[in-house]
């Protein structure tokens, strides 16, 4: 475990310190010939949202899928609460206290709703549910506090209606929401949302951001996202990706601003009203980062 250094990339305060709850320091990662990314720094505070956003191919999903640990860095280290989390395996986040939905919803069909979401308590069951999934032998009451638990995360979210139902039969809404009673059920310290709006209408997208903003009592959020009005209305910070560079940080309103920000999105009208077309694919569609 070294000690979080000071000096980084771009400016000082993205080094893992104290405050962070999380910390991206220096991230570079290339396929091929393709930077994906390059030197970027990030850090989320506690009960913090903070956004990630970007053209299409600016790397957002290559910067999610690092946070995940999908995406091993070719160079750069990921810190939680200070200490080293660089290369840790995806299925280790959990028990740290790292929830995190997926732009798939990745739900089990054949399971219920409430088994579902089950499935992402392991954090608190390691004897029940989860464990009996795996062979290793479960506890009734562990079971019975957990399927509680994940009644109420449901309840929280408005779909608790639908716990017995399969995920295939359910609009697309509502299975987004199980995806996210999923990662909280957990009640994780840290929430790593990629492209929650997708898919979702005006008024949903409304909901959800409150919803997002509902958390912060209690988590931080990451929250990678193409949609602008989202990231604009939730976002306490913002940091701006373009061709795998950190090129804006800051508030909504100051980035909404930056002049690097309104080219990058080249005529897309940045953090614009509802339904004003700054969303999903507007602008440049085709993007290369070759080198
Ligand atoms: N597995 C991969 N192999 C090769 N190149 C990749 C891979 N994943 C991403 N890239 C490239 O890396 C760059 C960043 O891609 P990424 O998907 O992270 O961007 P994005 O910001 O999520 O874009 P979008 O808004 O279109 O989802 C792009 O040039 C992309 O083509
Ligand atoms: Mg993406």
């Amino acid at each position: 475990m070294s000690p979080p250094t000071t000096a980084t990339t771009e400016r000082t305060d993205h080094d893992g310190g104290p405050s962070a709850l999380f910390s991206i320091t220096g991230v570079s990662v290339r396929f091929g010939g393709v930077r994906a990314l390059s030197e970027v720094s990030l850090d989320v505070a506690p009960r913090q949202v903070l956004g990630v956003i970007g053209p299409n191919g600016a790397g957002k999903t290559t910067l999610f899928n690092v946070a995940c640990g999908f995406v091993r860095p070719d160079s750069g280290r990921l810190l939680w609460k200070g200490e080293e989390l660089t290369g840790l395996r995806p299925h280790r986040l959990a028990s740290l206290g790292i929830g995190r939905t997926l732009q798939g919803l990745g739900l089990f069909d054949r399971m219920t709703v409430l088994e579902n979401v089950m499935v992402g308590a392991d954090r608190h069951a390691r004897t029940g549910f989860a464990s009996a999934l795996f062979g290793l032998g479960r506890g009734a009451r562990d079971d019975a506090a957990l399927a509680a638990r994940a009644r109420r995360t449901l309840a929280g979210l408005g779909v608790e209606r639908y716990a017995d139902r399969l995920p295939g039969s359910l609009p697309y809404p509502v299975r987004k929401r199980v995806a996210l009673a999923r990662a909280l059920v957990g009640e994780p310290e840290l929430l790593l949302l990629d492209e929650p709006a997708g898919g979702l209408a005006g008024d949903e997208m409304a909901e959800l951001g409150e919803l997002i903003r509902g958390l912060t009592d209690r988590m931080a959020v990451m929250l990678v996202e193409h949609h602008m009005d989202l990231v604009m209305s939730v976002c306490d910070d913002i940091t701006v990706l373009d061709f795998g560079r950190v090129i804006a940080r800051g508030g909504p309103d100051e980035v909404r601003r930056d002049p690097a920000v309104v080219a990058a999105y080249l005529g897309e009208e940045v953090g614009g009203k509802a339904g004003e077309g700054a969303g999903e694919g507007a602008g440049r569609e085709q993007r290369g980062t070759g080198e």
